[in-house]
């Protein structure tokens, strides 16, 4: 088990290195340069340097392990072992030079997370956790925090990239911006599930995530002790789209509020524009 996380962590790190250095050339060049794989969605050259950089370690690490890749390139095979590559989680804030993203590597066996590994190399933090051999940040142990009512909480959420404007989450965000000390909109996943493992957040959850975004960092939640479920509170697998994770203190809390939003009981009406 530990070489799996051990190379987890070494490919995520040269991953993220790699990513760096775009970011830096980018700057120097003061240039943005992306593509769009949607109407909204970017994709930079970095994105496919790194995966495939990615792609490759795993194939010389491990040949015969299923690999699920964001921008494509992975490939299935007839193994227990899949992994969940998320080349550059954060693409929107990197193509625009917002720091905040990372390399995002998880290994599931028969579908459930055994490993994971999210690297911010803006900060130079690597989170890791295995199953049952709990979560870190430089090798420092994390635990979830102690916040036990959703006004104490910082509180985090994220909207996709496709489709955002359908998006129900407006909602969701208004009632948590009343209650809580604030939402925090970051804008990659991976680190705001990281950010919750470390106690930095309280709350975090997302409609339409996909299983490349989530698959490290939720192994990282709840290897911190935290809680994690859909939104209606029923376990969840990786085939989830839509997530909440707490520090399980506040989760019946914000399973609460989150089904008064659904059936329309709010508190706190979207103000008028005039
Ligand atoms: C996105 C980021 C963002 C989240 C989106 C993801 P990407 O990942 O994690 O925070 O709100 O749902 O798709 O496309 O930058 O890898
Ligand atoms: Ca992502
Ligand atoms: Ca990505």
């Amino acid at each position: 088990m530990a070489d799996y996380l051990e190379s987890a962590i070494a490919i995520a790190r040269e991953a993220g290195l790699l990513v760096r250095d775009f970011a830096a050339r980018r700057d120097q060049a003061q240039s943005k340069t992306f593509d769009l794989k949607g109407e909204f969605d970017l994709v930079t050259e970095a994105d496919r340097a790194s995966e495939a950089l990615i792609v490759q370690r795993l194939r010389e690490r491990f040949p015969h392990h299923s690999v699920v890749a964001e921008e494509g390139s992975g490939g299935r095979r007839s193994s227990e072992f899949c992994w969940y590559v998320d080349p550059v989680d954060g693409t929107t804030n990197f193509a625009h030079g917002f720091p905040v993203y990372n390399v995002s590597l998880a290994l599931a066996r028969h579908g459930e997370v055994i490993a994971g590994a999210v690297y911010d190399p803006t900060r130079d933090e690597m989170f890791a956790a295995e199953r049952g051999g709990g979560a870190f940040l430089n090798h420092r142990r994390l635990a979830v925090s102690q916040a036990a009512r959703i006004e104490d909480c910082l509180v985090a959420t994220g909207f996709p990239s496709r489709k955002r404007h359908l998006n129900v989450n407006v909602h969701f965000y208004y009632q948590l911006a009343m209650l809580s000390h604030g939402v925090r909109r970051a804008g990659a996943a991976a680190i705001d599930l990281a950010y919750v493992a470390a106690g930095r957040l309280d709350v975090f959850w997302e409609f339409g995530l996909n299983p490349w975004d989530m698959a490290a960092g939720a192994l990282l939640v709840a290897e911190a002790g935290g809680q994690l479920s859909t939104m209606s509170g029923e376990p969840l697998t990786l085939d989830c789209p839509h997530l909440l994770v707490t520090n399980g203190r506040v989760h019946a809390e914000v399973l609460e509020l989150f089904r008064r939003i659904y059936a329309g009981k709010v508190d706190y009406p979207l103000p008028a524009l005039s």
